[in-house]
């Protein structure tokens, strides 16, 4: 299965992807990464890993849906099957989405449907929640709305900053998602009618 990694930033969960796709036997390879951001570390990761990687910065287009045109272009004639997010900030609208339809995913800092959008780790510490953790999900028009595929659960402790829960979050995260890429990229997980579908592995 190829996949697209969408990035904006560091892209640690890129290089998880890019790990867990390094493996024998992972049913699926990074083919393509693309940032909006031409100074986003996860470049480097991508090109120390052998992988393309091509920069589209939403500034350089018009509207929304000329930069998801591009977009789509990029990632179709790269072969790319299942898009993921990975740090992308940018929503994206029906004219991506609707051409990568319930084969779109996103890794988000929180439980969802808590604490959506930015500083997910800031808003979990400000309500005085006592767990944290991450969720992968397939991706609508929303923001961190769509249909919840997996999450992963961490404490949050007395002595906590954000550093440190965004820290303990993103260990999680690094397992997860990969974990995530597999079971869809296997058929066992799917979307269909707008819902998460589970299949008994063999
Ligand atoms: C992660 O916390 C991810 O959940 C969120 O943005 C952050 C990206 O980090 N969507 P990285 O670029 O993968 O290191």
């Amino acid at each position: 299965t190829k996949l697209g990694v969408l990035v904006s930033g560091s892209g640690s969960n890129l290089q998880a992807l890019l790990d867990a796709c390094a493996q024998p036997g992972f049913p699926a390879e990074v083919a393509l990464v693309v940032s909006n951001v031409p100074t986003a570390f996860a470049l480097e990761r991508a090109k120390k890993a052998g992988v393309a990687s091509v920069v589209l910065e939403h500034k350089a287009f018009g509207s929304r849906a000329d930069f998801e045109k591009a977009l789509v272009e990029k990632l179709v004639s790269a072969g790319v099957e299942w898009v993921c997010l990975a740090g992308f900030m940018r929503l994206l609208g029906v004219d991506f989405l609707g051409r990568f339809e319930g084969r779109v995913l996103n890794i988000h800092p929180s439980l969802l449907p808590a604490f959506t959008g930015l500083h997910a780790q800031r808003q979990a510490l400000e309500r005085g929640v006592k767990v944290a953790g991450c969720t992968v999900h397939f991706v609508d028009p929303g923001m961190d709305t769509g249909p919840i595929i997996a999450q992963a659960v961490v404490p949050v402790l007395p002595t906590d900053d954000e550093a440190a829960l965004t820290a303990r979050i993103l260990k999680e995260e690094h397992r997860l998602y990969p974990l995530v890429v597999k079971l869809v990229a296997t058929g066992a997980v799917r979307l269909e009618g707008g819902r998460v579908v589970t299949s008994a592995g063999p």
